[in-house]
């Protein structure tokens, strides 16, 4: 017995050693190691019987399994470390590493063009006294529509333009001005203080998409509300945002408007910064683009925020980020916007 495993112990090594002069590639090597060294190995599998011998002679048999085990993964290093220099010298030879050719390009990301246009309006209202307050992209219907004085007819609040929920009167909000609402309770004190916020975010409007039209974009509101806040405050610090991010020889125009929750309401425009008001293809000719809606607060709106309009006034107004992005850059088409383009945003 004792010859017997002592015998199979050296040709399970000599067998080892032979046939691994006969490996050339790694993949072999791979197998070889599995076939003697593995957990299955005939190695292992002989060193299982180990029990079989006399207690005197296991010592000296698990010894020279030790060494035989060892011998053979040094010389399988020795195998794996010729393999290696001869596979890439072949590599070498025959051209599989070409290093004339031009690196991989990795795509980087970046800053949206929109979210740049949103940053430098944080930074203008800021400086301006605004903090930036957030209300919810789902919102109800009254705060959407009926708080802020919208008619039970309005065309506006037909289904045309609004995307619903399964939920009954809860919409994805058409425009940033339910946060008026929002702002004026969160931040007011029961209408005894003052606030100055816009309110920046996505608004959802159920519409063909087109060039010209996506059924989501970004809003900024903004809200004043104060003790003695007149119309030419509002004219005033809209010319002074203008001032800020056209420059200073910008003009502005207003004309009159309506929204059901601000009276007086206007529109307000600024000269074309791409002719000077001379009139080109991106202001149709006219000389000059529309950049927001805006008015005096609705005093129905002040009282729904929780203020008495006896006492308080306020002015709002509502801009769209996205169409000064387009106009800045020159972006023929909104859809690019939201498809998450490579192409497009690494251009920014
Ligand atoms: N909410 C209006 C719109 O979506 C814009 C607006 C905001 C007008 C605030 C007046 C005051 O068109």
């Amino acid at each position: 017995m004792k010859q017997t495993l002592a015998s199979s112990l050296e040709s399970i090594r000599d067998e080892a050693i032979r046939s691994l002069e006969d490996i050339h590639n790694l993949e072999d090597l791979h197998d070889w190691e599995i076939a003697h060294l593995g957990r299955r190995g005939a190695l292992t599998q002989l060193l299982r019987q180990t029990g079989q011998l006399a207690p005197s002679q296991r010592p000296a048999f698990g010894k020279r399994a030790n060494a035989i085990k060892a011998e053979l993964q040094q010389l399988l290093e020795e195998r794996s470390a010729l393999l290696h220099e001869r596979a890439l010298m072949h590599d070498l030879e025959h051209g599989a590493i070409d290093v004339t050719l031009p690196g991989r390009h990795f795509h980087r990301g970046g800053i949206h063009p929109s979210t740049q246009t949103l940053r430098n309006f944080y930074e203008i209202w800021s400086e301006m006294g605004f903090q930036v307050f957030r209300s919810r992209e789902v919102e109800d219907d009254a705060h959407n529509f009926e708080m802020l004085n919208f008619p039970p007819h309005h065309p506006a609040r037909d289904m045309q333009d609004s995307f619903y929920t399964d939920r009954e009167n809860i919409i994805l909000r058409t425009h940033t001005s339910p946060g008026q609402i929002r702002a004026m309770h969160a931040l007011s004190d029961n209408g005894t203080q003052p606030i100055r916020v816009i309110l920046p975010g996505m608004c959802f409007r159920y519409e063909q998409i087109s060039a010209r039209s996506e059924v989501q974009f970004t809003q900024v509101e903004g809200l004043a509300v104060g003790r003695a806040l007149r119309f030419s405050d509002l004219k005033g610090t809209i010319h002074e945002f203008a001032k800020r991010m056209f420059g200073d020889s910008v003009r502005v125009r207003y004309r009159a408007s309506y929204f059901p929750f601000t009276e007086p309401s206007m529109e307000v425009d600024v000269e074309c910064f791409l002719c000077k008001g001379q009139g080109c293809s991106v202001c149709k000719h006219s000389g000059w683009l529309e950049v927001a809606g805006s008015g005096m607060v609705h005093p129905v709106v002040l009282r729904n925020g929780g203020y008495d309009p006896a006492i308080w006034s306020g002015f709002a107004f509502g801009m769209g980020p996205e169409r000064l992005t387009m106009l800045k850059h020159g972006i023929h088409d909104i859809r690019y916007f939201w498809s998450n383009d490579i192409r497009f945003l690494e251009q920014f």
